[in-house]
């Protein structure tokens, strides 16, 4: 039986089974007007950045080693952790400016946490971005938010004027002698905004191409300029890590792939939502106790584990899987996003796949033949099987775009939308074959 630390509780080690109803929101604590920077610094708040600008206990390598211990692996989708990340950024050198990306695109279907963070808690971000900030050497974070997000724009937009205003983003932060500055862009509204060089470019004013790699951002970023990109949940637990200490933030949730999570839990359960619990918890656990069940007492078909591009899963797939990397590797998935879509036994799984396949073929930026072909094929030859007009051919004829496109691309689109189709052709076929062979009977 696996063992988890109690958050808040650390001496105590328990019994996750019987005991993660205990455990103590720290991201999205139930604390009334807490997006307020008053309520906020009555709460803690803000205490980690003067421990670390102000105690002379912090040099910028130890924030580095002690978030490198922690391993706070990236929340954006491939959790890459994040002190080593940072690690990579090449030396100061004078005169050069260092920037900071904070990644709340957040397009992925599935996928709408970041969100929670800037509603609820967005000093703690903010408060992240600029330890983040301090660690590297930078002189300003730019927080790129999805376009469709007006309301949480303004909500960011005023959490950062209070700090503005209470000096802890700007100049001589809390009297330390450091100036970091903090600007909130508003996306045009395209999902590949979100892929790290793409999101840079369009920061710069350009058409949003992702950019090959190497250069990689830390030697080549934003206006050419050393960079480092993370998503907005990454960077809001670095607080906690500083506050509490490595060894406590890793001690919470899945010993490879540790820390608080929010799981954003959508599609046919009773209670939709996002919900903050340890990693590591049990998939069914997440949707039948933490999220209701599923609706009208129906059964469970499939899951799709952490946003719309991870590979989905048959219901008999899921027992004993927990929301980890190592355990989902098991059964050939993904943590992602930790965006949880469930679907019941009456869903067109061929209809799912569709859906999905017209968002990628849309949201294509058109640079790479593979994707941008590969994407509209999946749509063409899909709606094809779904009108009754398949073939068995049809489905080696997919597979075999998904061969053209993963590993093909300038960026991960590709995989992205590769991945659910090779993965449910593979897990479903059955319900492919039956909707092939009755066309035959149609036609014939
Ligand atoms: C097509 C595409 C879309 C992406 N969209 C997002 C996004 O909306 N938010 C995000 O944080 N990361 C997104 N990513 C991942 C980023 O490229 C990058 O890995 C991430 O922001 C790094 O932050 P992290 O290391 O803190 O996770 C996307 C990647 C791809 C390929
Ligand atoms: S893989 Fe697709 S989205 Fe990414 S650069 Fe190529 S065409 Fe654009």
């Amino acid at each position: 039986m696996k063992k988890y630390y109690l958050c808040g509780n650390q001496k105590t080690m328990f019994d996750y089974m019987e005991n993660w109803r205990d455990y103590k929101k720290v991201l999205l604590p139930d604390i009334p007007g807490l997006h307020d920077i008053d309520v906020y610094v009555k709460n803690g708040g803000y205490e980690s950045l003067r421990e670390v600008l102000t105690s002379g206990k912090w040099d910028t390598k130890k924030v580095i080693d002690e978030v490198k211990a922690a391993n706070i692996r990236g929340r954006g989708g491939a959790g890459f952790n994040a002190g080593l990340k940072w690690s990579f950024m090449p030396p100061k050198k004078p005169g050069v400016p260092r920037y900071l990306a904070c990644n709340g695109d957040e397009s992925e279907p599935g996928t709408c946490k970041d969100r929670r963070i800037f509603e609820y808690n967005p000093h703690l971000f903010i408060e992240g971005a600029i330890i983040a900030c301090y660690a590297m050497e930078m002189d300003a974070a730019y927080v790129y938010i999805r376009g469709e997000y007006a309301d949480w724009i303004d909500m960011l937009q005023v959490a950062v004027d209070q700090a503005y205003q209470k000096g802890f983003v700007g100049e001589n932060i809390l009297g330390s002698g450091k100036t970091i500055h903090l600007y909130v862009h508003k996306g045009a509204g395209a999902y590949i905004c979100g892929e790290e060089t793409s999101l840079m470019e369009s920061l710069e004013g350009k058409r949003p191409y992702p950019r090959s790699k190497p250069p990689f951002p830390a030697q080549y970023g934003l206006w050419g300029k050393p960079t480092t990109i993370n998503n907005i949940e990454t960077l809001a637990h670095v607080p906690l890590v500083i506050k509490n200490g490595a060894k406590w933030w890793s001690g919470i949730g899945a010993a490879t792939h540790p820390g608080p999570f929010l799981y954003g839990i959508s599609g046919h359960v009773n209670r939709p939502g996002v919900y903050e619990y340890p990693s590591g918890m049990l998939l069914s656990d997440l949707i039948y106790k933490v999220a209701g069940g599923i609706r009208g007492g129906k059964k469970l078909k499939a899951v799709v584990p952490g946003g719309s591009s991870v590979p989905i899963l048959r219901a008999d797939q899921i027992e004993g899987i927990t929301m980890d990397a190592d355990s989902l590797r098991t059964v050939g998935t993904f943590v992602g996003t930790a965006g949880i879509c469930v679907l019941d036994e009456d869903t067109d799984i061929i209809k799912f796949l569709l859906r999905i396949s017209k968002f990628y073929s849309h949201e294509s930026c058109g640079q790479c033949t593979p994707c941008r072909e590969g994407t509209g094929w999946f749509v063409k030859v899909l709606k094809r099987i779904d009108a009754g007009l398949g073939e068995m051919k049809d489905l080696d004829l997919l597979l075999d775009l998904c061969d053209t496109m993963e590993g093909r691309t300038v960026c991960a689109l590709a995989d992205a939308a590769a991945w659910p189709v090779r993965n449910t052709i593979i897990r479903f076929r059955d319900e492919f074959e039956k909707k092939i062979k009755r066309s035959g009977v149609l036609i014939s």
